[in-house]
C-alpha cells in the first residue's frame, strides 16, 4: 500500500494493552496509572492484523503499554503469525515476564524481540521505572538470547543527568560486548505526561558519539530497514544504534502505521488524528486502513531545538495507548 507521498506501508505497530507493570518517568510522568484504556478481546485484535495484513502490512510489531502483561498474549502471537501474508512478527516489551513467556512466544511465531532498558544501574532503573526489578529484566534479556529468536534488541531512552554520561552510556554499551543484540539509543519524544519536563531530560545522539568515539558506521546495506543508524564496536558481536527522531526527521522514509490499544488507526506516531476500526468485519478494516493511509501526515513538527518545541506545547500523547 502506498501513501500520497510514494511512501510504501508495510510495518504495523499493534498496541495491545494500555497496561504496563512500570510508571516510567517519561511516559506516565512518574504517577500510576489509575484510569487504563479500554482493551480489544484477542479475536478483535487478530481481526485488525487480518485487515492489516491484507492491506499490505508484512511486519507487524506488538506493542503495548506493556504486552506481556495480558494473559493471552501467546494465543494473540499465534493467531497473527499464522496469517499468511505475515512475514515477520515481532514484540517490544519492559522485559519484566520476558522469562516467563519467552518459550510460548517462540513456539507461537514470534521472531524478534526488542526490550526496553535505559540502565544497567539498579538505582537509576529505580528512579526511572519506579520498580526494583532490573535483575529480572536482565534474565529476561538473558533468556530470550538464549532461546534463539531472529533477532533481540535493546531500545535505550536517553535521560539527561540519568544516563547521558559516557560512564553509563560505556556501561550499557558493554550489552552489545556481552550478547550478538543491536542496542539502540534513542532520543526522547516530547510525549510525557504530568510534570515530567521534557527540556530538562531531553538528550540528543552526540552523548552516544562523544562516549563511544570507537563507534564504526555499518555499511548501508547492513544496517536493516528500521530507524536507527547502526553502528559496529570492534570486537563485539552486537550492534550499537542511535534513533533520532528528533535532531534528524525520518518521515520521508516511514513505512509505518499504529493501531492503539483501543482500535484506533493513527497514521502518524507524532499526529492527534485517528481513525477508529472497532467493529468492522476484515475486508472493512482492509478498506479503511487503505483510505486513511492516504492522509498520512508528510512530516511530524517536532523542532530539533527543545526548547522551540517545548514553546509550541509538548505533544501530550498517551503512549501507553499507541507503543511508541
Ligand atoms: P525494529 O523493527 O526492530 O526496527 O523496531 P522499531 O525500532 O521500529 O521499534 P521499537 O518498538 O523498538 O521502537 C524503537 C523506538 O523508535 C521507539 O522509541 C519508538 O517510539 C521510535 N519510533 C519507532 N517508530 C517511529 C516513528 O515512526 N516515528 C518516530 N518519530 N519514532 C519512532
Ligand atoms: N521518547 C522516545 N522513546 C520512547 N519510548 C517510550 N516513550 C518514549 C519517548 N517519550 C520507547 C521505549 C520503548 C519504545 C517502544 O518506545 O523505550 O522501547
Amino acid at each position: 500500500m502506498q501513501d500520497s507521498f510514494s511512501r510504501r506501508i508495510s510495518y504495523l505497530r499493534l498496541s495491545v494493552t494500555g497496561r504496563c507493570s512500570f510508571d516510567c518517568m517519561y511516559c506516565t510522568g512518574g504517577a500510576s496509572q489509575k484510569c487504563v484504556p479500554a482493551e480489544l478481546e484477542s479475536s478483535e485484535i487478530i481481526s485488525l492484523a487480518r485487515g492489516a495484513a491484507a492491506a499490505g502490512c508484512s511486519r507487524i510489531r506488538l506493542t503495548g503499554g506493556e504486552p506481556l502483561e495480558r494473559r493471552d498474549i501467546a494465543e494473540i502471537c499465534r493467531g497473527i503469525a499464522e496469517i499468511p501474508e505475515v512475514s515477520e512478527l515481532a514484540l517490544t516489551t519492559n522485559g519484566l515476564r520476558l522469562s516467563e513467556y519467552v518459550t510460548d512466544l517462540k513456539s507461537a511465531g514470534v521472531g524478534c524481540i526488542n526490550i526496553s532498558l535505559d540502565t544497567v544501574n539498579p538505582g537509576v532503573f529505580r528512579k526511572i521505572t519506579g520498580r526494583d526489578c532490573l535483575d529480572r529484566v536482565l534474565t529476561g534479556l538473558d533468556d530470550a538470547v538464549s532461546a534463539g529468536f531472529r533477532s533481540v534488541k535493546i531500545n535505550t531512552v536517553l535521560l539527561h543527568g540519568l544516563n547521558d554520561d559516557g560512564h553509563s552510556i560505556r556501561e550499557l554499551a558493554e550489552l552489545a560486548c556481552r550478547y550478538s543484540v543491536d542496542l539502540r539509543f534513542i532520543e526522547l519524544m516530547p510525549v510525557a505526561r504530568n510534570d515530567f519536563s521534557y527540556r530538562k531530560y531531553f538528550s540528543d545522539k552526540s552523548a552516544v558519539f562523544r562516549a563511544l568515539p570507537e563507534l564504526m558506521p555499518c555499511p548501508e546495506d547492513d544496517a536493516g530497514s528500521g530507524v536507527a543508524k547502526m553502528f559496529r564496536i570492534s570486537g563485539a558481536s552486537g550492534r550499537i544504534g542511535v534513533i533520532s527522531p528528533v535532531t534528524d526527521k525520518f518521515c520521508r522514509s516511514c513505512n509505518r502505521i499504529r493501531i492503539t490499544s483501543d482500535g484506533k488507526l493513527r497514521p502518524c506516531l507524532l499526529s492527534p488524528v485517528e481513525y477508529s476500526l472497532r467493529g468492522l468485519a476484515v475486508e472493512d478494516i482492509e478498506r479503511k486502513i487503505r483510505l486513511c493511509v492516504e492522509h498520512k501526515p508528510q512530516e511530524h513538527s517536532l523542532a530539533p531545538d527543545p526548547e522551540q518545541t517545548e514553546r509550541h506545547g509538548q505533544i501530550r500523547l498517551t503512549m501507553q495507548r499507541i507503543g511508541g
